[in-house]
């Protein structure tokens, strides 16, 4: 007898099939999403597949600005949503307008777009970045290059602190990340030493974190800042057993299967992003019945995003990229 999960499963690759599609799912999806998808994955490497794939449509599991960072990609394709009001709270924090009145405070500077924000705003930035790329985006751009960094003030302190570079920061923040503090980050490697420590860029315990490495107080070897893609990775390749994990909690299950002898734990059970969560698998059923819910990009902001989106997606560390470069 099949499982509920198998039933519901088998009638989602039944209607991708029939519409041609491919299922694209971050890796804070719940678990059934992650585990029905062609591709999980975090933000870069979606876009990647985004760009790359042979499917008429793609049914993106993840938040707007990723599903929006998609149709940028790949215009030609249906790019579809299952819950249009799955949103970003970092994203929001930062519009077009406030991005031009900041170019205009610093004339001559580039605008580096950390792809969790708005095509609108993509359209006013020079390049964008991942957690993955952010430091070799900055890397790539000539160093007396003035730099303007949004919308994430933690992962423009991460940048800042891996590039030795100053950057201008837009002072913003994930509330889920943000919610990740060092007080229990520190009590639950004091609990656990012998565990390794993943951290998010975006967490409010980052920079700490990083303040305890430099004083010796936690584990050079042992201290890793990463994407959630970094994370499945580093989870594979290390030696350790035991893992303390700082991000949005859905990254588990991606960690879990992919080491099934491996121990994982988060660093706050809390970290739960509501965004994220309001893809559900009933939504996702319905939006592969219905073709729902459609997300378009304007077509003269998706050319100008695309120049940002398109020169992460190829950048190769060294290579410069210049503020006029097309
Ligand atoms: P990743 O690209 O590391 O998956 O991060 C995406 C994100 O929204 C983090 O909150
Ligand atoms: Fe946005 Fe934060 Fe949710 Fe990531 S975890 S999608 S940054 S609100």
């Amino acid at each position: 007898m099949s499982t509920e999960f198998e039933r519901w499963a088998r009638e989602v690759r039944r209607l991708a099939a029939e519409r041609r599609a491919v299922i694209l799912a971050h890796n804070y999806q719940v678990p059934w999403i992650q585990d029905v998808a062609d591709h999980v994955g975090d933000s870069l490497q979606l876009s990647r597949q985004a760009a790359e794939t042979q499917a008429d449509t793609i049914v993106f599991c993840g938040v707007h600005f990723m599903a929006e960072t998609a149709k940028i990609l790949s215009p030609a394709k249906t790019v579809l949503i299952p819950d249009l009001d799955a949103g970003c709270s970092l994203a929001s924090s930062i519009t077009a307008e406030d991005v031009r009145r900041w170019k205009d405070e610093h004339p001559g500077a580039m605008v580096v777009a950390y792809v969790n924000t708005s095509a609108a705003v993509k359209a006013e930035s020079d390049v964008c970045c991942t957690s993955s790329n952010a430091v070799e985006v900055v890397r790539s751009l000539p160093a007396d290059q003035e730099i303007l960094f949004l919308p994430d003030m933690f992962l423009g302190a991460h940048v800042e602190r891996e590039t030795g570079r100053k950057l201008h920061l837009w002072l913003a923040e994930c509330h889920v990340h943000a919610g990740i503090g060092a007080q229990e980050m520190r009590a639950k490697m004091e609990a656990d030493p012998d565990a390794e420590l993943m951290i998010h860029p975006e967490c409010g315990c980052s920079t700490a974190a990083m303040y305890l490495l430099g004083e010796g107080e936690l584990p050079g070897d042992r201290t890793k800042v990463l994407s959630t893609g970094g994370m499945v990775r580093e989870s594979k390749e290390s030696s350790a057993s035991r893992f303390l994990v700082a991000t949005e909690t859905g990254i588990l299950h991606q960690l879990r299967k992919a080491n099934p002898d491996k121990d994982f734990q988060a660093v706050n059970e809390l970290a739960i992003c509501q965004y994220m969560k309001r893809i559900t698998p009933a939504k996702l059923l319905r939006s592969l019945r219905e073709g729902v819910f459609e997300v378009t990009v304007p077509e003269p902001i998706r050319r100008r995003a695309a120049r940002a989106v398109q020169r992460m997606v190829d950048i190769a560390p060294r290579s410069p990229v210049g503020a006029g470069a097309p």
